[in-house]
């Protein structure tokens, strides 16, 4: 069987990432993350597009590189086309082309959320894929969704934010508590040492399975500043628990989501994607949902679920295969559906 390479290419927000991938398993995948958004909280899209035209060169020679081929080995080159940041998704979406263009060989648009999901077809010793229909929830920074997944791009979106992204709840509640950028992580390790029952914050009501979590960003605020208040000390002396209870309600949000979808469709193969899928709490919670609710559940590794390319890489993959091509003059599409 002939060799089938895949270059992959990644610039949606602020993660410049290159991927190899050789029949459907990941040779190499480089990412470059920028630094240069911690300073003020938050991804700057001007910075981020000028970072990723740096990056992008050096990045996918390392792609290359470490997967030990050349470019001309390439069978196609696979892109992000959205959603995502204009300004970024440009740069990978005109490296991608004069690339492709240059060697001749087959472009291929990806969709990024559909390869938060597709990530699971990577190739991988000791991981099992879903099998059709299954649902997935993608939650990160930029996102939040459940998708209902009936073949590789025979997708709907049953369920998605109303406002903030589950990642950005995180992030929002760590600047409330003078937590650094992105917080997500250390409000995870600080929940693990705290009392999630501690400080009940009420769940926000929204209909069918869509999200919301902008009001629970504004209910730690009040709360906050009510208890600073009356004890100036209150987060050096509460912060895990009150971290334990921030975690506690997002993943109560988003399990019942879940727990309604599953019910509504009769769907119990249950994954997820994004950045927040490292949470040691949703895992835990999806686990558990195994014994409890019936369900089967599908964890990516780690590198799989932030943003990469090896995911757009196995999307080109699949693409490849139905020769699923885009044409030169494919545009980038910051609000791209799935
Ligand atoms: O997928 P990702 O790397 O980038 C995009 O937003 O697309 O996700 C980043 C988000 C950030 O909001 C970060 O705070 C959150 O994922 N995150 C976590 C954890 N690790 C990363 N949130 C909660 N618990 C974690 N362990
Ligand atoms: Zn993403």
């Amino acid at each position: 069987k002939q060799n089938i390479y895949i270059l992959g290419i990644e610039s949606s927000c602020d993660d410049t990432s290159a991927a190899v991938i050789q029949n459907g398993k990941v040779l190499s995948n480089v990412v470059a993350s920028q630094k240069i958004h911690e300073a003020y909280g938050g991804v700057v899209p001007e910075l981020a597009s000028r970072a990723h035209q740096q990056n992008i060169v050096p990045v996918v020679d390392q792609a290359l590189e470490k997967a030990g081929i050349s470019k001309e080995d390439l069978s196609a080159i696979a892109f992000t086309r959205g959603p995502g940041l204009m300004g970024s998704l440009l740069v990978g979406t005109s490296f991608a082309k004069s690339l492709a263009y240059g060697l001749n060989i087959p472009l291929i648009d990806v969709n990024h959320m559909q390869a938060h999901i597709l990530a699971h077809f990577i190739e991988e010793e000791n991981f099992k894929k879903p099998p059709f229909p299954f649902l997935a929830m993608t939650i990160s920074g930029g996102h939040t969704q459940i998708v209902k997944v009936n073949n590789y791009f025979d997708m709907t979106v049953i369920g998605e934010t109303i406002d903030d992204a589950v990642g950005e709840a995180y992030d929002k509640s760590g600047k409330i508590l003078g937590l650094g950028y992105p917080a997500g992580p250390e409000i995870d390790k600080r929940a693990q040492l705290g009392n999630p029952k501690a400080f009940p914050f009420t769940k926000p009501k929204v209909d069918g399975l869509n999200f919301s979590f902008s009001g629970l960003k504004t209910a730690i605020l009040y709360f906050i500043q009510k208890e600073t208040k009356a004890h100036p000390n209150f987060i050096e002396e509460n912060l895990n628990d009150v971290c334990a209870s921030i975690q506690y309600t997002i993943i109560g949000i988003l399990i019942d989501k879940l727990k309604k979808a599953s019910k509504e469709t009769g769907i119990h193969h249950i994954a997820i994607g994004g950045g927040v899928s490292a949470n040691s709490g949703i895992r835990k919670a999806l686990k558990d949902g195994e014994q409890k609710f019936g369900w089967t559940t599908y964890i990516p590794k780690f590198e799989y679920t932030t943003d990469n390319a090896a995911m757009i890489a196995i999307v080109g993959y699949l693409k490849f295969l139905e020769s699923d091509f885009a044409e030169q003059d494919v545009m980038a599409s910051a609000r791209l559906k799935i």
